[in-house]
């Protein structure tokens, strides 16, 4: 599905990503596990083009993805959450759902499928997104990549700071595009949460791969996680 080889990027003059490396197949999740720093949020952000690529491709069902400009990768079916949330503040949960629908001409039935992941969304599709909770802005920002239905979805920490229901929704709705068989790449530092949810482990050490683990061999032996991680 996805397959990135040799992917090196950085910011000016400073070197970041070293080779990475990874295949995110459909329907499995693949965590990227690393250190503050590590590299973790500029892979997401040079997977989307959104900074150039030094050396390596990214490919998607076997289409490189890597020559695009930025605006066309999510056209491909590849949806981005970043770290934060980044939203069109003065828009409203509406407009901003349209966005996305309209990124790859998707309907109302996208739409609809979309609000019933969130309904607390659908109470709120005309107010102005920046006066929404952080929760509901996270829920906004997953809900406007589904509407691209993507293939590959990208989300980097997405439950950094929320609370407990808030990130069992968020969970629940990451395991439920796996069953759909999207190919779910997933930024997350919690352990726990990586060994439920994760069917692979990328860990990323100063911008390189430093070794990638099916989840089951890292329930026997989670060595990686503290040799990666620090955990
Ligand atoms: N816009 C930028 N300009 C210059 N350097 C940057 C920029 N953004 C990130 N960096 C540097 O790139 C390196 C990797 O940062 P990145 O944000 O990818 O790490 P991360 O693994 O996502 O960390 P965290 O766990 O804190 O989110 C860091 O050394 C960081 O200082
Ligand atoms: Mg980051």
């Amino acid at each position: 599905m996805l397959r990135v080889e040799g992917l090196s990027a950085g910011y000016g003059a400073v070197q970041v990503l070293r080779g990475v490396g990874f295949e995110a197949r459909a329907g499995e999740v693949t965590c990227i596990m690393g250190r503050n720093g590590a590299g973790k949020t500029t892979l997401m952000r040079a997977v989307m083009g959104l900074l150039p690529a030094l050396a390596g491709e990214v490919r998607l069902d076997g289409r490189k993805v890597s020559d695009l400009p930025a605006h066309q990768v999510p056209k491909e079916g590849i949806g981005y959450v970043p770290q934060g949330r980044r939203l069109f503040g003065p828009l409203s949960v509406a407009e901003n759902l349209q966005i996305g629908l309209l990124t790859r001409g998707r309907g109302a039935a996208v739409r609809d499928h979309v609000l019933s992941l969130f309904p607390r969304l659908r109470e709120r599709l005309d107010q102005t997104s920046a006066t929404l909770s952080g929760g509901e802005q996270q829920m906004l920002a997953i809900a406007r990549a589904l509407c691209l239905e993507p293939k590959v979805l990208l989300l980097d920490e997405p439950t950094e700071g929320l609370q407990p229901s808030m990130i069992g929704l968020i969970r629940e709705v990451v395991m439920g595009l796996k069953a759909e068989g999207v190919a779910v790449v997933l930024v997350e530092q919690k352990v726990e949460a990586v060994l439920r949810m994760a069917d692979q482990v990328v860990f990323l050490d100063r911008g390189e791969v430093a070794e990638v683990q099916p989840v089951a061999a890292l329930r026997a032996d989670p060595r990686p996680f503290r040799d990666h991680v620090g955990v």
